[in-house]
């Protein structure tokens, strides 16, 4: 990965420049705008206290918004809203640190963990407007508290608290996921062999010039699921459907659930892993809080035998481990289309 400036530092020494690796072409610019288009509110809402085992129209509505979405909103999904709070009052107070004290945890060009910016494979690639904090949380022996920031004092309990409680939502969302695909509540879980959780924080700065950036450019999840939690009062996550982007209007203290490519792959194409981006206003910075949920490395990842059915069956996707598949993804990524392999 090569290193990039701090975009958050550029905009605090002159908030008008834009420089030219910046700029997107009109393509790419193509709707990126914080408005609301008329499906706005067309993103489904799943109420987790909701979701029982035996609830068949609540697992009905899970089953179509992944299907039709591969994106939800998520109420009621019981972490304390003082932990989602504490969460976001030091990650707002990590970015407000001066650089330095935020440059000791910056991401080295052989990690992908720390502060600074990952996929960046090339100096000709135009660069996303914003920065971001990346590290594993799960399993525990994984973590390289070297990336865990010392101030502010609060943060590493703060990402201790929530990735904690994102992590029971997630095994909450893989049991009844497991339904919807025919397996039995534990399927899923069994599928990783061992959960990994990686947290994003992601920081997107003003700019002067919004609607000729993006924040974060189009992309697939290489995750199984992921889970979003971002500001209420400023949007910028949008979501591809039926062709168009689609601004996710923040419903306060819900999180955003996407399926990922791991999903795709088990699910056979039932459930899409939907393309997304983050877009910049000209007003207020934005941060938005990525967990990521996936399989072990060893996992070898193909179309279920609930999902592909009795028929002649016809897997989709090719057998891959789940190691070699983040790799291919990473490399596709940087040229600029992240998608699943078809057989
Ligand atoms: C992401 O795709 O990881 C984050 C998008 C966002 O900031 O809303
Ligand atoms: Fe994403």
């Amino acid at each position: 990965s090569i290193p990039v400036d701090n975009v958050q530092e550029m905009v605090r020494r002159n908030s008008y420049a834009v420089p030219e690796k910046y700029i997107r072409n009109l393509e790419d610019r193509h709707g990126n705008t914080c408005l609301f288009s008329a499906s706005t509110n067309n993103i489904p809402v799943i109420d987790l206290s909701l979701l029982t085992d035996n609830c068949k129209e609540e697992l009905k509505k899970l089953d179509l918004a992944c299907a039709e979405w591969g994106f939800f909103q998520v109420i009621n999904h019981g972490i304390a809203q003082e932990t989602l709070l504490g969460m976001k009052d030091a990650a707002v107070s990590f970015f407000e640190l001066p650089l330095e004290e935020k440059e000791k945890y910056s991401m080295p060009p052989n990690d992908i963990q720390g502060y600074g910016h990952a996929y960046v494979a090339s100096t000709e690639q135009k660069l996303d407007w914003s920065d971001a904090l990346i590290m594993v949380v799960y399993p525990t022996h994984y973590r390289k508290y070297k990336y865990w920031p010392a101030t502010p004092p609060g943060l590493k309990d703060a990402i201790e608290a929530y990735s904690f409680e994102v992590n029971k939502v997630a095994k909450k969302l893989l049991s009844f996921l497991s339904l919807i695909v025919g397996m039995d509540k534990e399927g899923l879980l069994g599928m990783h062999k061992e959960i990994m959780q990686a947290l994003r924080l992601n920081y997107y700065p003003p700019c002067s010039k919004p609607d000729q950036v993006i924040g974060l450019s189009p992309h697939s999840d290489t995750s199984t699921i992921s889970i979003l939690m971002q500001d209420e009062d400023v949007t910028g996550l949008q979501i591809r459907h039926h062709g168009e982007w689609v601004s996710v209007k923040p419903i306060p203290n819900s999180l955003v659930v996407n399926i990922g490519d791991v999903i795709e792959i088990w699910s056979n194409g039932k459930y899409k892993s939907i393309e997304h981006r983050a877009v910049i206003n000209d007003q207020k910075a934005r941060i938005s809080y990525a967990s990521f949920i996936c399989p072990n490395d060893d996992v070898e990842i193909e179309p279920l035998k609930q999902t592909v059915g009795s028929q002649e069956p016809k897997k989709l996707y090719k057998k891959i481990r789940y190691g070699d598949f983040l790799r291919q993804s990473m490399k596709r990524k940087m040229e600029g289309k992240a998608h699943t392999d078809v057989a």
